[in-house]
């Protein structure tokens, strides 16, 4: 051990080694990666978060290296022999000749090596400290900074103020269940921890804060999926005095600045609005102004029987009820005559060399997500009718049914036709995924990042089976025509009220939302009694809102960006694990320290929880 020295202080980082360097005298610190025993002659890959480089240590040091060992050496650098360079490394040409090296920490043997990509995804939750050594948590969570720096400049340009709103706290209604925390003071009584800070981002915009954000972390108790954390990040912002059209440009700006820092772009359109008059120089009207694609929830459904349609797949449905009306074949004859349903044509250009496996494969793939079955029909040449056509349902449409549908699709020669029908809200939920499927299987999703906002949600959604309606957004959202919800409605009517809502999606993901809230004290109450919620229980529940409306409170609106979603994105992961430093588990344990517990009784008792422990401290 005596030629361990006392080594403080690093001068460069591994990754930055260069040629410039040569000959200097270095001190680096980093991780073993690996490490290669030639005849008592000793080369470590030395790994710290810029990258790697390789340090020698000649026989007299001896067997000192174990993989993910902490080094910290002292040496000069030099060029490698030409032909050991590794082009692959950025330092390749280059290592550092050890002369005195310290060893700060026990380096028991590792479960598995960071960048190993055969251990599992359990073992690597376990040992997150190993994981978050490897190169791809190293450059996500890199990347998710980046990002976040990106956008408090943008906000901070915007003048935004940046405000903390409780943790502990009251429950916020977005949908999902409550994280409950029992009070020692009072016992009985819980917080709920945040679903957002929905409540709190209002009250300051009544408060004179004018424009607030947060990165804000938010609970939500809910059956998990690679998309969903139970706790995750929101940027949450709000405005006074401003329209929807504020709210989406400030939000867009903020998405184009965070993903250009990580040097990426948005597919944009051109600007619709304020576009050049004719009068105006033709230089001018080169200037193209352009933006994140805008449409309406209405015909995002109708188009790709979705909410959160996939931009980046050129295919479309395309409603054949007409074409159908009337014909023998029941399966689309009769949701073609009733309202609330839909007969879809979904026209896939080549599809027609789609293996019946693929079919069956797909139709199965559309039968889990409730469809009765996926009829299909595949344009085999230029005849026209049932002939002209490959089908199990041809001979029942018929010769005229066959050309109508074909004409209205458009489809040519090697296409397939898939279809759906029935109750509308079932069509779209099994046709809208069967799209993406289909963009999956053809390959013709676009590369890139494809968003789109999705405006003028409905306020409502009807439960049918409960007779109930429920908020599509939350229950402060406010409606498009104010005048609407003034009126009593029946829930029939009330269900197709749109909302001033507003959702950003990206390549098929819920990016964020949004809306302008009800200020107005009396159509707030209106609104919590279109869910259900009578005077009585909105004073008691929502009271403290209600008088922050009473005092006056600006017109004002916001929306929030899941930041855990939008970092997936850029970084092309899978599931929001990948980018949140220590996650939690699709069961919402956390594998590294094992939370939650059980807690001890006497804790349990302190809260008024259970009985006193016979043995008290
Ligand atoms: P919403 O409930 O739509 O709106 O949430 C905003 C965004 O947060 C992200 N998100 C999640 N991300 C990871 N894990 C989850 N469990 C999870 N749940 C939601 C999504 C979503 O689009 N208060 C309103 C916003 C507003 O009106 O201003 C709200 O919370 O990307
Ligand atoms: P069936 O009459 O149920 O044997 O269905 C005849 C054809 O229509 C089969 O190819 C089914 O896959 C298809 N089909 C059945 N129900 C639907 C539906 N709701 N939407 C689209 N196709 C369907």
């Amino acid at each position: 051990m005596d030629k361990q020295e006392k080594l403080e202080r690093r001068t460069h980082y591994c990754g930055e080694v260069s040629a410039e360097h040569l000959d200097q005298e270095v001190t680096l610190c980093g991780w073993v990666a690996s490490h290669r025993d030639h005849g008592g002659v000793a080369f470590a890959d030395l790994r710290d978060h810029t990258g790697i480089v390789q340090v020698v240590f000649e026989a007299k040091f001896g067997k000192i290296l174990r993989p993910e060992q902490i080094v910290m050496v002292r040496g000069f650098v030099r060029k490698r022999p030409a032909d050991t360079a590794n082009p692959r490394l950025p330092t390749g040409e280059l290592e550092v000749l050890a002369h005195r090296y310290r060893l700060p920490s026990p380096a028991e043997t590792p479960t598995f090596l960071p960048d190993d990509a055969e251990a599992g995804e359990e073992v690597r939750l376990s040992h997150r400290i190993l994981h978050l050594r490897s190169q791809n948590m190293q450059k996500n969570l890199r990347l998710r900074h980046r990002m976040l720096q990106a956008i408090r400049k943008t906000l901070e340009k915007d003048r935004f103020l940046e405000v903390e709103t409780p943790i502990l706290t009251l429950a916020t209604p977005e949908g999902a269940r409550d994280f409950l925390v029992p009070s020692r003071t009072q016992q009985g009584s819980f917080y709920a921890l945040p679903q957002s800070p929905q409540l709190f981002k209002q009250m300051l915009m009544a408060g004179g804060i004018d424009r607030y954000y947060q990165v804000a972390r938010c609970f939500r108790d809910e059956d998990l999926r690679a998309s969903r954390q139970p706790e995750f990040t929101q940027i949450d912002l709000e405005m006074s005095f401003i329209t929807a059209e504020d709210v989406i440009k400030a939000g867009e700006s903020m998405a184009l600045e965070a993903f250009k820092a990580v040097g990426l772009k948005l597919n944009l359109v051109e600007s619709k609005k304020k576009k050049e008059g004719k009068e105006e120089g033709k230089e001018k009207a080169k200037e193209k102004k352009m933006e994140v694609r805008r449409i309406n929830y209405d015909d995002a459904m109708r188009r790709f029987g979705s909410d959160a349609p996939h931009m980046g797949i050129d295919l479309e449905l395309i409603d054949i009820k007409e074409a159908v009306q009337g014909c023998d074949f029941k399966v689309f004859a009769k949701p073609a005559s009733q309202d609330g349903s839909r007969v879809v044509a979904l026209p896939v250009p080549g599809g027609g060399k789609l293996s019946r496996k693929q079919i069956d494969e797909l139709t199965e793939f559309a039968q889990k997500l409730g469809a009765g079955g996926l009829a299909w029909m595949k344009i085999n040449g230029p005849g026209r009718g049932a002939a002209g056509v490959s089908s199990p349902i041809a001979k029942f449409l018929g010769d005229k049914v066959v050309d109508d549908i074909v004409n209205r699709t458009k489809a040519q020669a090697g296409d397939v036709i898939f279809f759906g029908a029935g109750e509308a809200k079932a069509v779209n939920g099994y046709m809208g995924p069967v799209r993406v499927r289909l963009g999956e299987i053809m390959n013709i999703i676009k590369e890139g990042l494809w968003p789109v906002w999705i405006t003028e949600f409905p306020l409502f959604e009807y439960d049918a089976s409960a007779d109930e309606l429920h908020s599509m957004h939350h229950p402060f959202t406010s409606p498009l025509h104010h005048e609407q919800l003034a009126h009593w409605l029946e829930k029939e009517q009330l269900k197709d009220i749109k909302s001033n809502a507003y959702d950003l999606v990206i390549n098929g993901i819920e990016i964020g939302g949004g809306s302008i809230r009800i200020h107005d004290p009396t159509m707030q109450i209106q609104a919590l009694q279109c869910l259900g919620i009578d005077k009585k229980e909105a004073e008691r529940k929502f009271g403290f809102l209600l008088e922050t409306l009473r005092i006056g409170a600006p017109p004002h609106g916001g929306l929030a960006f899941g930041f855990d979603r939008m970092v997936a994105i850029a970084a092309g992961a899978t599931s929001l694990r990948d980018v949140i430093a220590f996650p939690k588990t699709q069961s919402g344990q956390c594998r590294l320290t094992e939370a939650p517990q059980p807690a001890d009784e006497e804790q349990l008792y302190e809260l008024g929880l259970g009985p006193k422990p016979k043995k008290t401290k």
